[in-house]
This record gives C-alpha cells, structure tokens and sequence, in this order.
C-alpha cells in the first residue's frame, strides 16, 4: 500500500462486446475482484465482494442500478455504491469506467 498519485490509471478489464446490456462481469483489480455492468445503456464499476459477508456480487441479481447480493438479499445501488437495504450496511468502493477502443477500461 502506498499514497496514491492523481493520475489517471485505466486498465482494460474487458472486450466491450463480451459485456452485453443487462449483464455484468467479473475482473481483477490487483487480486481483488472487481465488477463491471452494463444497465440501462451505461456501465458501472464496483468492488466484487458483498460488504456483508463477502459474497461475490457478479453472481447477484442486476435490475436497472440496483444489484441484489444473491447469499442474503443485500440491495446496493452500483452507481453510488450505497447499501439500500441490509443486511450490507457498508457502502461499495465505486471507480470510474468507460468504453474506449472496444475495450472496457475501469480507473482503479
Ligand atoms: S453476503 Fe451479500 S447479503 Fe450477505
């Protein structure tokens, strides 16, 4: 661990065309995962495990910009990270991404 720079660090995580609208994949950040969605015509990036107990989001269930964590019912909204409804009552660690090139690039 060290302090972080301002500069901007995209990593491509995805072909776009592997990621199709309603769906999400899961990638890695560093040995942590790391999911990125397509909802709605826009993506979102966020941290790949539940902050209840560590379940791994990408196998939840996407509906618009709320995700339901599939071990225990957590809902978070994955364009703020916020926990809607518990039992999750940590917020998800959000990042940047966008489509650049025909790739999925998230700023970690
Ligand atoms: S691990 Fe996600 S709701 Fe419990």
């Amino acid at each position: 661990m060290g302090l972080r720079g301002y500069v901007a660090d995209w990593t491509s995580v995805a072909a776009a065309a592997d990621l199709p609208e309603g769906e999400m994949l899961e990638a890695d950040n560093r040995g942590e995962p790391v999911v990125v969605a397509r909802s709605g015509g826009s993506l979102y990036a966020f941290e790949g495990w539940c902050t209840h107990e560590e379940c791994p989001l990408a196998e939840g269930t996407l509906t618009d910009q709320q995700l339901e964590c599939y071990c225990h019912g957590a809902v978070f909204n994955i364009r703020t990270g916020e926990a809607l409804v518990g039992p999750a009552v940590a917020s998800l660690e959000t990042y940047p991404v966008r489509e650049q090139d025909g790739e999925i690039q998230v700023e970690m």
